[in-house]
């Protein structure tokens, strides 16, 4: 008995032996400490080039602090609110309006530059209009161009945009906005329906070159009429917007809009947003709007505004997304 009882004794040992070694074992390969683990550190990094994928929309309340922080580590003043004042600000520097800077360009070539006109186009291989490298399309719509970036921010943010959505401006212009997706989003992920040539020239031409962007391969389409027809039947977009351009459409054209994009809008997380106003809609009548919108499987969300970053401004935009049957 005594044997049997010694016996059970040294199995209890061993099996507590056992589950000791066993516990410190999870522990080394388990520990949340990098150093000796090497699970740790894959996981980690694989997280990191997650979030370096997913590059964070807006400035936060850090990235404010830190920029404060660095004009008054340089004791930058803050804006003088005087033409004057601000010009005395200047070390040597002596500005040119676009115009002038134009002028200068058409005229003098710049300081370096080949005289022979066939050397010239030799050496360019997207020679670019003097309109365009001055920027005067900055000015195209008559508030500041940075606007574009407060545009993306609130309608990125809001459809919660990772690089490989699908989205659809209508009448990107000058790709004031929609520069700020094309950077964002992964290649070919960004659709553009424009009518006008001028903007057209200087979103190719200009932009995409000067930004580093062909890479993306946007797909930017000419016309006029809500025919979507060359962007493929295949593609289901996440974020279908129109940054200040409904309003300078006739409302049946927009209508006709809507009609061909509904199936095209990803049900029913897909949105489609429009800025300053739906007249097109409110014009109908409220009860008609609402139901000529779900006769084509759409229905209003709400009204929403956006505080720009830089200067005091907000935009107004309306949100829209399919109705469930
Ligand atoms: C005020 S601009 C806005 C441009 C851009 N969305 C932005 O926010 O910077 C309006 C744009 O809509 C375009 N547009 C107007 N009607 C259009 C139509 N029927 N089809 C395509 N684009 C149109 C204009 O050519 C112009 O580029």
């Amino acid at each position: 008995m005594a044997a049997l009882n010694s016996r059970g004794n040294s199995v209890r040992a061993l099996l507590t032996l056992a589950a000791a070694a066993a516990l410190i074992l999870f522990f080394f390969v388990f520990s949340p400490s990098s150093c000796n683990n090497p699970t740790a550190n894959i996981h980690r990094s694989s997280e990191y080039s997650h979030q370096q994928q997913q590059q964070p929309i807006s400035a936060s309340v850090e990235d404010v602090r830190w920029l404060k922080s660095q004009l008054e580590m340089n004791r930058i003043p803050d804006p003088p609110t005087t033409r004057e004042a601000w010009h005395s600000l200047r070390k040597g520097i002596n500005p040119r309006t676009r115009a002038q800077q134009l002028d200068d360009f058409v005229r003098f070539k710049g300081i370096s530059h080949y005289e022979d006109p066939i050397e010239a186009g030799n050496h360019t291989m997207l020679p670019c209009p003097g309109e365009l490298l001055v920027e005067e399309h900055h000015s195209n719509y008559g508030e500041p161009w940075a606007g574009g970036r407060d545009v993306f921010e609130f309608l990125a943010s809001s459809v919660r945009l990772h690089p490989d959505a699908h989205v659809l401006e209508i009448g990107c212009g000058t790709l004031r906005v929609g520069l700020h997706f094309i950077r964002y989003l992964n290649p070919e992920r960004f659709h553009c329906l424009e009518r006008d040539d001028l903007s057209l020239m200087a979103a190719l031409r200009y932009e995409l070159p000067s930004q580093g962007l062909l890479q993306k391969r946007p797909l930017i389409v000419k016309g006029e009429d809500m025919d979507f027809s060359r962007f493929g039947s295949g593609v289901v977009y996440d974020l279908i917007y129109a940054s200040a351009v409904f309003l300078h459409m006739p409302d049946e054209l927009v209508w006709v809009g809507l009609e061909r994009l509904a199936t095209r809008l990803k049900p029913y997380e897909g949105r489609i947003f429009a800025s300053h106003n739906i007249k097109f809609c409110s014009r109908l009548g409220g009860e008609e709007c609402t139901k000529r919108l779900s006769s084509l499987g759409l229905e209003y969300v709400r009204k929403r505004t956006h505080d720009s970053l830089l200067f005091n401004h907000y935009e107004i935009w309306f949100e829209f997304k399919r109705s469930k049957p």
